[in-house]
């Protein structure tokens, strides 16, 4: 089977994507091509740092591979936190602060749309393509529910009255931002 780089070692990243391709494609984890260092994320878009991080593992592997990046985009804040998701309260990966400052910026504002959006890039045999996937909702008022991570607990998406984290995984990836950008990023292997 032919083997293509995933650039994650994230358990739930790599079964969500085995999960659609893995059928035709072996999907190899960043840590066996023995790159172990953060790759850079310097990008003012998700698209850029998608690229970024695939072009990162090619040059230094020569592999077939592909890289994805995420973010929260909320109307009312102009599209941000989007880029900088991962660390918009602080330098850190910390979820809770996040949440707490994202509802802070919103105390008050009545258009709460908001979309996930996640970029993935794709180098095989030297040639870059990118695709996207997105889901539309809003930013509830206060948090819900236990499951997921990030931001699940304040996002309902369209069409639901629940966030996320009130939903089975299942649920969730069947709508999800990732699970869209990973069915196109299979239409394109
Ligand atoms: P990454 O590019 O997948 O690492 O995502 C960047 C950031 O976006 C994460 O640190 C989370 O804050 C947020 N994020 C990405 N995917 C999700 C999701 O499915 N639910 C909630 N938050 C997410």
């Amino acid at each position: 089977m032919k083997k293509i780089v995933f650039a994650t070692n994230n358990a739930h990243k790599l079964e969500e994507v085995r999960a659609i391709v893995g059928d035709r494609f072996e999907i190899v984890p960043l840590a066996a091509t023995g790159i172990t260092e953060e790759i850079p994320e310097t990008s003012d878009t998700l698209e850029g740092n998608a690229l970024q991080k695939a072009r990162y593992i090619y040059e230094r592997t020569g592999l077939d591979c592909f890289a994805d990046d995420t973010g929260l985009e909320v109307a009312a804040l102009g599209g941000a936190p989007g880029v900088h998701s991962a660390r918009y309260a602080t330098d850190g990966h910390d979820h809770a602060a996040n949440r707490a400052l994202l509802l802070r910026n919103l105390e008050g504002v009545t258009d709460r749309s908001a979309r996930f959006r996640t970029a993935i890039a794709l180098i095989q045999e030297g040639a870059e393509r990118l695709c996207e996937g997105e889901v539309r909702g809003t930013i509830a008022t206060e948090e819900r529910g236990e499951g997921g991570f990030g931001y699940d607990s304040l996002f309902i998406p369209e069409g639901h009255t629940t966030t996320f984290a009130e939903m089975s995984p299942e649920l969730k990836n069947s709508m999800s931002h990732r699970g869209r950008a990973v069915e196109k990023l299979a239409e394109m292997l």
